[in-house]
């Protein structure tokens, strides 16, 4: 396996293997990478061809009183997992190298990105689509693979890649979890053995409120209502977000159907969880 840090090698390289015919697949993560990681490599490796990991966190991607600086990083680790997984190359560039003096330039999605983890991390969605925008420039891949653990972020790079004419295919793969339920997250490391066992809310929650509406329920209120009483008996746990939207075009609903997003963002202590569910489906 091959680690890159140079743009420019990386682009080479790229450009070179699409001149012989050799399809490039790309998995973008901020490393610190889990199962959840490996299950979107293992599909980029089933397709054939390149398959490329990039491990960058993203400075523009976090606002002021996020957690950049703290955010866990291991690079010899992560080496390892992509190696066993039978990743073929890293792409791992510098910040300086990424952002240099003097960069001005930003892709920007409207809509999308004004609900749910938009309105709570402004400025967020305008770095995951500029980095990506970027990556998928330098790494020219064919297909590029999402999680949709971070449901909105798929949904605004799908967006991006329609309206900016981008020629990748864009997959999105289901969220991986622990065996207890817990979505796997670089940020679950965060997490104390107590409020390990506190952040099980955020899976009941989802899985009460599916059960509701799969036994009838179809008012988003009550759904609601009972996400937030699961989360509500759990003391470690703080609300930042609870709500049912449509799984497409994620605006607001009257009326819950299967194709209902409900997606939420909740604080255990001091560290943000995400997860989400399609009301109509099983997993
Ligand atoms: P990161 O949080 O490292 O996630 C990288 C990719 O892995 C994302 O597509 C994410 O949805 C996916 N992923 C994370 N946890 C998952 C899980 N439990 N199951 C399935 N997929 C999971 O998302 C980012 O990085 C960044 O915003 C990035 C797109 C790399 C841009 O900087």
């Amino acid at each position: 396996m091959k680690i890159i840090e140079a743009i420019d090698e990386m682009q080479q390289l790229a450009l070179s293997a699409r001149r012989t015919g050799t399809t490039i697949a790309l998995v973008p993560t901020m490393g610190y990478l889990h199962e959840g990681h490996v299950s979107l490599m293992k599909e980029g490796l089933k397709r054939g061809g390149l398959v490329v990991v990039s491990i960058f966190v993203n400075p523009t991607q976090f606002g002021a009183g996020d957690d950049f600086a703290t955010y866990p990083r291991d690079l010899e680790g992560d080496v390892k997992i992509a190696l066993a997984a039978g990743v073929d190359l890293i792409f791992a560039p510098s910040a300086a190298a990424m952002y240099p003096q003097g960069y001005q330039t930003y892709t920007e999605v409207e809509r999308l990105t004004l609900p749910l983890c938009g309105a709570n991390r402004p400025g967020h969605f305008r770095g995951v689509t500029t980095v990506v925008g970027k990556l998928f420039n330098i790494v020219q891949p064919h297909a590029a693979l999402f999680g949709r653990k971070d449901y909105q972020q798929l949904a605004v790079i799908r967006r991006m890649v329609i309206d900016l004419n981008i020629p990748v295919e864009i997959i999105g793969m289901p969220i991986v979890r622990e065996p207890d339920g817990l979505a796997m997250s670089s940020r679950n490391a965060y997490l104390s053995p107590t409020e390990r066992v506190a952040a099980l809310c955020l899976f009941r929650s989802l899985i009460a409120a599916r059960a509701l509406y799969q036994g009838g329920e179809k008012d988003p209120f009550i759904l609601r209502e009972r996400v937030m009483a699961v989360i509500g008996a759990e003391p470690a746990a703080a609300v930042e977000y609870v709500e049912l939207r449509d799984g497409d075009t994620l605006e607001e609903i009257r009326k819950a159907d299967g194709r209902t997003l409900l997606a939420l963002a909740v604080r255990i202590g001091k560290t943000r969880l995400i997860d989400n569910c399609i009301l109509g489906e099983d997993k």
